[in-house]
């Protein structure tokens, strides 16, 4: 199971080969700020936890009820996503978008992921309905996977924007 602190949404993932691109990677951020000021409009965005789903049985998430924060999110996501684009200098993954928190992962237990150890369903078959609660979006982050973790637990973070007016 994750530590709390290290909870997170990852909007999407992206290669950055070389050091001196973080710098470039970290002005794309900055110029999101007023990009998802403008489509939230003043408004705080909610989102709310429900029920859980998988990735190929390796990763256990939370996922996010079908509203229209839901939507804001997909939004926000393809704003950040097409100015990080404009750059010309990042590699984004095209993975599907499907927001998700984190609950476990085997990738976390690497010694047994390698001898083909699977997150069984009945593990969290009691959860897939179930409320987790909501949580307003309030920071935005760009994170390294490849940097050693922070002391926390949570990604090494090169900046981070801070969103929202609660
Ligand atoms: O750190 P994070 O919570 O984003 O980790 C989620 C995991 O889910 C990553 O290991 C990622 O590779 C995986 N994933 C996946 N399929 C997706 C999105 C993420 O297997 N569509």
């Amino acid at each position: 199971m994750k530590k709390k602190c290290s909870f997170h949404l990852t909007l999407f993932v992206m290669e950055i080969t070389r050091e001196e691109d973080v710098s470039v990677a970290i002005d794309a951020l900055l110029e999101c700020k007023v990009k998802i000021e403008h489509i939230l409009q003043g408004r705080d965005l909610n989102l709310q936890f429900l029920g859980v789903s998988e990735f190929n049985n390796q990763v256990v998430f939370a996922k996010i009820a079908e509203d229209s924060a839901k939507a804001k999110l997909k939004e926000i996501t393809d704003t950040v996503k097409n100015t990080f684009k404009d750059k010309e200098l990042f590699k984004i993954e095209n993975r599907s978008c499907i927001p998700h928190l984190t609950l476990m992962k085997m990738e976390s237990a690497p010694e047994l992921q390698e001898q083909g150890v699977i997150i069984y369903p009945s593990l969290y078959r009691t959860f897939k309905k179930h409320y987790f609660g909501n949580e307003t979006m309030s920071r935005l982050d760009l994170c390294s996977m490849g940097k050693a973790r922070q002391p926390d637990g949570y990604y090494h973070t090169e900046a981070s924007i801070f969103i929202g007016v609660s």
